[in-house]
Order: C-alpha cells, then structure tokens, then sequence
C-alpha cells in the first residue's frame, strides 16, 4: 500500500524546534512524520502525544533489539502510545519480532531494520560474522521479518526490488535517502529522486534535511509530495 504522505524525519535536538518546524504548516495539513532516537530519548513520550494531538501520523524509529518478552512489553507501551508505525532489528530473530506484533498488536504497521545502510559488506564479514554478501543477507532478514508476520522492512530504494520478489509486493518498503533533484546529498551516498522512489516501487519514503533545512520548508515538502505522487 503506497502512503502518499512523504514521512518528514523530525532530526531535531528538542520539542521547541520541533513545535516551531510544525507550526509553518497550514492547521489543516496533516503530515506523517518519523520520531527517532535522539528527539525521542530528549523529550520522551510528550512529542509523540503532542504530534499526534495535532492530528499527524508518526512512525516511532526505535529500531528495539533486545530479548523477545522485553520487545513485547515494551511494544505494548508504543501501542498505547497510538504510533502509526514503528520498527524492530530483524538480527533479533524470528521469535523477537513475533513477540513484537503481539505487544504491538494490529495498532499500526510494524516493520524491520535489515542490515543498516551504514554497514558494508567488510564490516558485515568481520563485525557480524556474516560471510554472504550485503545482498543475500537483506534478502534472508526481509524474508525472517515476513515469516514472523511483521509488515515489511526500512530498505535502501536499490533492495525494493529484489526484497518485493523475495517476500510478497504487498511486504512494504520504506525508504530513505530521497533527494529531491538538485538538492544537497549531504551523508547520504546513494540517494534516489521521490519519482525515482515511486517507479522503484518504494511505498513510503523519509525525508529529512532536504524539507526541515530549506528556507521555505512547506514549499520543499509541496514539491516533494508533487514529485512523489508524480502530479
Ligand atoms: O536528512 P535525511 O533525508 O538524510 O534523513 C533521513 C532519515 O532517515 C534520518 O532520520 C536517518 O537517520 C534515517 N535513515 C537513513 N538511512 C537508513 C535508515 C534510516 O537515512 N538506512
């Protein structure tokens, strides 16, 4: 199911700007934006109810690995929490993320972390003691995360095609490393344009300082949502 809503990545220090980033958008415009570590280890449980008391969508990117009765309990509390979507690391096996859906429950989508786009297949050899390639290894995780009931997996746009045909083209893909063209790269290596993303076929994607760093942000997140929905 394809989200028409690009996901803005809320990479702020605290909720003042957080608030202040929010509030340049019409009332009536309700975003999907992503909360993760740094935002929410600052500010707690309060951002997310705050953003969700002004009608807009959150995936919470946790990334939780940890033993699978920890995971499940610690689901149950993101569920009542009313996130949208959140994730787990598919390194913490099949019986985690089974734990994760049952704390979670059917309250939103609930996907997985593969290999992390920062590990390349050296460190992936000598960190992980992994000895396939980067590919296989995001093929066999998307495929553990499908077999454990979860919705799909956060993947770079070059694997959407290869973990669709794998798993089922209902398994979602969310993607970040969106570049609208002409934007800035920044850290980010291989970057693929919103069209891009959509014939891929992606069907969620982040994107972070190209719309939180311009200097007329809702008019970035216009034309990237006018892109992404190929309008
Ligand atoms: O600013 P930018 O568009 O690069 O932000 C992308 C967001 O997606 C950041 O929050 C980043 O941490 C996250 N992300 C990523 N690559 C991944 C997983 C998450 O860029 N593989």
């Amino acid at each position: 199911m394809i989200e028409e809503r690009p996901i803005i990545a809320l990479d702020f220090p605290s909720s003042s700007e957080v608030k202040t980033f929010l509030a340049r958008f019409p009332k009536e415009e309700k975003l999907y934006v992503k909360i993760g570590m740094e935002l929410y280890y600052a500010c707690g449980s309060e951002i997310v109810s705050y953003v969700k008391e002004l009608g807009h969508s959150v995936f919470l990117d946790l990334k939780l690995h940890d033993i699978p009765n920890t995971v499940k309990s610690a689901m149950k509390v993101l569920a009542q929490l009313g996130v949208d979507m959140t994730n787990v690391h598919a390194a913490g096996g099949v019986e985690m993320m089974k734990a994760a859906r049952q704390g979670f429950g059917q309250n939103g989508k609930l996907i997985a972390v593969t290999q992390l786009t920062s590990t390349s297949e050296n460190q992936m050899h000598s960190d992980q003691n992994i000895q396939t390639s980067l590919a296989e290894s995001v093929i066999h995780y998307a495929q553990k995360t499908a077999e454990a009931g979860l919705d799909g997996v956060v993947c770079s746009a070059c694997e959407v095609e290869v973990i669709k045909r794998a798993t089922s083209s209902a398994f979602i893909c969310l993607t970040p490393g969106i570049r609208p063209k002409g934007s800035q790269t920044g850290d980010q290596k291989r970057v693929v344009t919103p069209a891009q993303a959509r014939v891929i076929g992606s069907d969620y994607i982040v994107v972070g300082r190209p719309i939180t760093q311009a200097t007329d942000p809702v008019a970035a997140y216009k034309a990237v949502y006018k892109e992404w929905n190929q309008e």
